[in-house]
C-alpha cells in the first residue's frame, strides 16, 4: 500500500527520541463529543458503534480536531471495545451509561468458549485505517490503538465499567487459571488486531491499559504487563524500513514505571501523578515519554491553562536525548472548551522550542 510522504514527522521522531523542532502534541480522545461538529456527525450516524462501524464517518471525525487545531498526530477513530464485539460479546453503547455487552464472560463455560475472532469480523477498523491514511494525505501520522488484555478483560468479564472490578478480581484471586485463559486469549487477538491495522497504514501503535493501575503490585506484572509484553513482542515494528513506535499506557502505573519502560516499547504514556521529570529521570532516556497534563486543567482560564503547560515543558527540561509527546494523562472531558485546547497547542508548540537544539 502506498500513501503521501510525511510532511510532519515530528511526532514520529519524539517517540523514537530524535531531534526534532518543538514538542509535538495530540490529545487522548481528541475526537470527541466536546466538539460540536463531532456531535453532528455521530447524530447523523445514529449511534457510536454506527460512527465506529462506518469508515466515512470513522474518517470524518478523526480528521475533525485536525481542522480546528495544528496538532502533531491523527489517532484513528475507534474503541478499545471493538475486539470483544467482534469475539461475540454483544456491545452496545447506551446513552449516559457508557459501554455494556449483552454477554458478558461470567462462567467456566463462557470462558472455555471464548476464541480469537476471525479479523474479517474487524474490517470495518482496517477500512478506515486506510482511509484516514489517504485524506491526511501525508500533514500528520495516524495512530492505531488497542486495549491491553486485562483492561478489555475487564470490560469481558463485568460487563461493563465498573469502580470495584469485583467480578475480574475474584476471578483473579478465586480461579487465576481462568483469567490466564481469558488474557493469553486476549493478547493474540490484540496483536493481530493492531498488526492488522499497521498493515492497513498505522505508523505508530497505542495500548491502553486503562485499569492495570487497580491491580496490586506484583499481580499488575503477572495479571497486566506480562500480556502487554506479549503483544509488543509480536508486532510489527518496521514498513518498508520505516519503524512503527510502540507507546505504552497504565494509567495509574506510575509505581512501575521503570518495568512498563522494560517492556519493549518505545514510549511510556504518563498519567498527571507523576511528575516528567521525576519520570525521565527513573527512565533515564531509554524511553520517550507521553503526557501528562491533568485534563481537569483544561477547564481553567486560558492564562492558566498555559501556564500549566510551560510547567510541564520545564520538568521535562532540555530534551536531548530523550524524547517528550505532549498529551493530557488520561482521555478529554467532554466538557472541555474547545478554546482551551487552542491555546494549549499553541503554549506547547510555541514555548517548548526552547528545550529543542533542532530547534527552529
Ligand atoms: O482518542 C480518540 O480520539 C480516538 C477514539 C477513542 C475512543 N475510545 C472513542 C470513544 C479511543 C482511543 C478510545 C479508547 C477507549 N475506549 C478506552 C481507553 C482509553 C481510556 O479512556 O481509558 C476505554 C477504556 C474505552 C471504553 C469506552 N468507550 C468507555 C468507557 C466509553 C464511555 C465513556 C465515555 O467517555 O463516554 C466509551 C465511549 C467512547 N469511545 C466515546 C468516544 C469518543 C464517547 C461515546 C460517544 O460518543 O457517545
Amino acid at each position: 500500500m502506498s500513501f503521501a510522504a510525511l510532511k510532519n514527522d515530528v511526532f514520529l521522531r519524539a517517540l523514537q527520541r530524535q531531534p526534532v523542532p518543538y514538542t509535538p502534541i495530540w490529545l487522548m480522545r481528541q475526537a470527541g463529543r466536546y466538539l460540536d461538529e463531532y456531535r453532528a456527525t455521530r447524530a447523523r450516524a445514529g449511534s457510536f458503534m454506527g460512527l465506529a462501524q462506518n469508515p466515512s464517518y470513522a474518517t470524518e471525525v478523526t480528521l475533525q480536531p485536525l481542522e480546528r487545531f495544528p496538532l502533531d498526530a491523527a489517532i484513528l477513530f475507534s474503541d478499545i471495545l471493538t475486539v470483544p464485539h467482534a469475539m461475540g460479546l454483544g456491545l452496545e453503547f447506551v446513552a449516559g451509561e457508557g459501554p455494556q455487552f449483552e454477554r458478558p464472560i461470567q462462567t467456566e463455560a463462557a470462558v472455555k468458549a471464548l476464541a480469537v475472532p476471525d479479523m474479517a469480523d474487524l474490517q470495518y477498523v482496517f477500512d478506515a485505517v486506510t482511509m484516514i491514511r489517504r485524506e491526511l494525505d501525508g500533514r500528520v501520522p495516524l495512530i492505531g490503538f488497542a486495549g491491553s488484555p486485562f483492561t478489555i478483560g475487564c470490560y469481558m468479564i463485568e460487563g461493563q465499567s465498573t469502580r470495584e472490578y469485583r467480578l475480574i478480581k475474584t476471578m483473579m484471586f478465586d480461579r487465576p487459571d481462568l483469567l490466564h485463559h481469558i488474557l493469553a486469549i486476549n493478547a493474540q487477538a490484540t496483536t493481530a488486531y493492531l498488526n492488522a491495522q499497521i498493515q492497513a497504514g498505522a505508523q505508530a501503535v497505542m495500548l491502553f491499559d486503562s485499569w492495570g493501575g487497580v491491580l496490586p503490585d506484583g499481580l499488575y506484572q503477572t495479571f497486566s504487563l506480562a500480556y502487554m509484553r506479549q503483544v509488543i513482542d509480536g508486532l510489527i515494528r518496521q514498513v518498508d524500513d520505516v519503524s512503527i513506535p510502540v507507546i505504552a499506557f497504565t494509567k495509574g502505573g506510575g509505581l512501575w514505571l521503570e518495568q512498563i519502560a522494560a517492556s519493549g516499547c518505545d514510549a511510556v504514556g504518563l498519567d498527571w501523578t507523576m511528575g516528567l521529570g521525576q519520570a525521565r529521570k527513573r527512565t533515564a532516556d531509554r524511553v520517550a515519554l507521553q503526557g501528562n497534563l491533568d485534563p481537569m486543567a483544561l477547564f481553567a482560564n486560558e492564562a492558566a491553562v498555559r501556564a500549566e503547560a510551560r510547567r510541564l515543558i520545564d520538568d521535562f527540561g532540555p530534551v536531548g536525548g530523550g524524547g517528550h509527546v505532549f498529551n493530557l494523562g488520561h482521555g478529554i472531558s467532554q466538557f472541555t472548551p474547545p478554546e482551551r485546547v487552542a491555546a494549549l497547542v499553541d503554549e506547547v508548540h510555541q514555548y517548548s522550542v526552547r528545550y529543542h537544539t533542532d530547534g527552529a
